[in-house]
């Protein structure tokens, strides 16, 4: 951090929907880095918040509340509690969880709403909108689905395609149907208050422009919508749960409050403002929350998956700007998202791993620490059972684990559990303190650049390094031919788990503390809120452990996980998703496209050809190129579907192919042809074969 310019950050994890428990997704997207982040900097001595919170507003929760035959409220009372205990044994080091529905939250989102309206910033627009006459209510954003105007998915949101990323509204989508009834919806016409984000673009631009180091797939993202060119957003809603639009401003306006609350992307964020405050009040220092929020000295910093960026880079700013006395974010390191097992994670599919249950079975830092190594920072990512258990296995057990259990056994055995003198040192000892050196610099900058991946990577080559220098200097040996040597060797050891012991703090909270236990390494700062403690990040570039330091016993700090409890894990979310598809219809099929005639059909020349090559295409993430015999001819054909298949799942394949379509060309080869794919409800692809000969006429 630049301590020029900043003098404490200000760390937002976005405030997740209290109407479902966390799942992995949640914690790779925005929560485990924020926390990483967060206790790092603490290590660091830096002056750091760290505010989160359950989201409980809006349609989201109303939807569940409907769907479940209860009211928003007890939704909301249900997931808070739940999701707030699991954030806490996964050890998330919040300063302050707050929710949505509380006083202090109503007033300040409805003081901020009021602001802006007397400023001037809003326009009221009155419109029609859809409405569903057998419910009986307006159908805002996710109480009503179409198909998207942009991309053409059929079940795109009111509010947001999510399969294109588009921003939408109700009335923008082509052959809308009410979620609450299945209706087609009629319009009526209502009025709202709208921020006019259009106004603000150039605003925002030259503000962007000053964020080049923000990370490219954030960039990217803003700089689509600004190309596209921000629109009037409504920042009001006509439903029934939700911060109450103030009585005085609509009355300013003549227009009738009633049934009329804030837009839940309007409160949401400003919950990180009324959190703050109750923190603060919390504390004794009502007024402690202004210095977060609005002296220029702050570094906001929020942390999300990559579903929010609009709301954090683009809108949320605007409102901050045009209230006038708010810092602005000064980073967004958002996240892309994470799979799982190769499939797109989905609650209501049943195909993700829930943190409760989760944490049933296994040490919050196991899955900390795999889930760090797999971090969507840059592209989507893949969660796997599998490796899961490798992560864990050949690394926190075989590497980080096994380091500090040899030394500490050796210095049980032959030092008497006490650090031992260096004395005569050799070079390999020498070179080895030297590096040690660099680490907290090294992994330092890794978490200060949001690169996670890759701090987490540089923590275990640090055991590595421990690893490497054991074998190298064989105490097993020198034991008998050179004590010095020996004794050299296990204080060099030593050293190095007392430096593990707080540079694995961010990733490896409750083992670091078991670790510093084990070396009765005391004074090390607390990485969670008002811990005290000498000893910072820094230190561990130096020897900690003075020499005759007793320590304690060595103990396992991980333990490996056997192959069974990980088919375990993968059998449940199997039947998981069996059972979800067997109580659901699974996701809709596509619609049928308009009737055509024989002659229509007959334009096409199928052909079964059969694939005797297939590569992918090099720095092409979609296409394979194949060698389609055909018979007569051989062809070649590109496929774009290198993401949903291997060359192996084509290769020798007889498979039927559109022999008379014109050719193109991609990445600079021809493509002579297409395959026909079967394309299922969950997005998977299947050739579609045949088993006759090659060249043979399908019709
Ligand atoms: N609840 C939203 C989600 O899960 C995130 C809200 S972030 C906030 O996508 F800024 F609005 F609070
Ligand atoms: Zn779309």
């Amino acid at each position: 951090m630049d301590e020029t310019r900043f003098d404490r950050i200000l760390v937002t994890a976005a405030l997740p929907y209290a109407n479902g428990p966390i799942h992995i997704g949640h914690l790779a997207g925005a929560y485990l880095p924020a926390d990483l982040y967060c206790r790092y900097q603490r290590l660091k001595g830096r002056d750091v918040l760290f505010i989160c919170g359950s989201d409980e507003l809006g349609v989201a929760i109303l939807m569940r509340a409907l769907e479940e035959g209860t009211t928003p409220q007890a939704i909301v009372d249900r997931y808070h509690p739940m999701i707030r205990d699991s954030f806490a044994r996964f050890g998330m080091s919040f300063d302050y969880y707050g929710r949505t529905t509380s006083p202090v939250h109503f007033e300040t989102s409805q003081d901020f709403f009021r602001r802006l309206d007397e400023k001037g910033v809003f326009k009221l627009k009155t419109e029609k909108q859809l409405y569903d006459p057998e419910a009986g209510i307006f159908l805002a954003d996710r109480f009503v689905r179409g198909t998207c105007p942009i991309c053409g998915y059929e079940d795109a949101y009111g509010d947001q395609c999510e399969r294109c990323g588009s921003s939408l509204s109700p009335t923008d989508l082509i052959n809308p149907r009410s979620v609450l009834s299945n209706a087609t919806p009629e319009l009526r016409e209502t009025t709202h208050w709208y921020l006019p984000l259009g106004d603000f673009q150039p605003k925002l631009e030259a503000w962007i422009a000053t964020h080049p180091e923000w990370k490219p797939n954030v960039l990217g993202q803003v700089r689509s919508w600004l190309q596209q060119g921000l629109r009037d957003r409504a920042v009001t809603r006509d439903i029934p749960w939700g911060v109450p639009v103030p009585e005085d401003v609509a009355r300013r306006h003549g227009v009738p409050a009633e049934g009329k609350v804030l837009y839940v992307w309007f409160d949401a964020p400003i919950g990180y403002i009324s959190a703050t405050r109750e923190w603060a009040q919390q504390k004794g220092d009502p007024e402690a929350w202004r210095r977060y929020w609005q002296d220029e000295r702050t570094r906001l910093i929020h942390f999300i998956g990559k579903d929010n960026i609009v709301f954090h880079c683009l809108m949320f700013p605007a409102m901050l700007m045009a209230h006038g006395e708010f810092v602005l974010p000064d980073n967004v390191p958002a996240n892309e998202f994470l799979n799982l097992e190769g499939r797109k994670l989905s609650t209501s599919r049943g195909w993700a791993v829930w943190l409760h249950e989760y944490l049933e079975e296994f040490p919050p830092d196991l899955l900390r620490y795999a889930l760090a190594t797999m971090l969507p920072e840059t592209r989507d990512a893949d969660f796997s059972w599998k490796e899961f258990q490798q992560r864990v296995n050949a690394e926190l057990a075989d590497i980080l684990g096994n380091f500090v259990h040899r030394t500490l056994t050796f210095a049980q055995r032959f030092a008497e559990r006490r650090v031992p003198p260096l004395r005569n040192p050799r070079s390999v000892d020498e070179e080895v303190l030297r590096e040690l050196a660099t680490f907290p610099e090294r992994i330092g900058s890794a978490y200060e650049q949001f690169r996670f991946r890759e701090a987490v990577q540089e923590t275990m080559n640090l055991a590595r390094l421990g690893n490497k220098y054991f074998n190298d200097t064989e105490p097993w040996h020198t034991r008998k031919t050179d004590p010095q040597a020996c004794a050299n060797t296990i204080h060099v050891s030593l050293q190095i788990c007392a430096a593990l012991g707080i540079l694995m703090e961010p990733v490896l909270p409750f083992a670091a503390a078991r670790l510093r236990e084990m070396l009765r390494l005391e004074g090390v700062r607390s990485s969670t809120p008002g811990g005290e403690g000498q000893l910072g990040w820094d230190d561990a570039a130096r020897p900690l452990l003075p020499e005759g330091h007793e320590i304690g016993r060595p103990e396992i700090l991980f333990t490996k996980i056997e192959d069974e409890v990980i088919e375990r894990q993968i059998a449940r979310l199997e039947a998981r998703a069996q059972q979800a598809a067997a109580k659901t219809d699974g996701p809709p099929y596509a619609p049928l496209k308009p009737e055509i005639v024989y002659d229509d059909f007959d334009r096409l020349d199928l052909r079964v050809g059969r694939v005797e090559k297939a590569e992918r295409v090099p720095k092409s993430k979609k296409l394979l190129r194949l060698e389609v015999d055909l018979g007569f001819e051989k062809r070649q054909i590109l496929a774009g579907v290198a993401e949903q298949m291997a060359p192996e799942d084509l290769e020798g394949r007889r498979v039927v192919v559109v022999a008379n379509l014109k050719p193109r060309k991609m990445m600079g080869l021809e493509s002579q042809g297409m395959l026909l794919m079967a394309e299922d409800r969950e997005g998977r692809l299947v050739p579609v074969t045949a088993e006759s000969e090659p060249g043979a006429v399908v019709r």
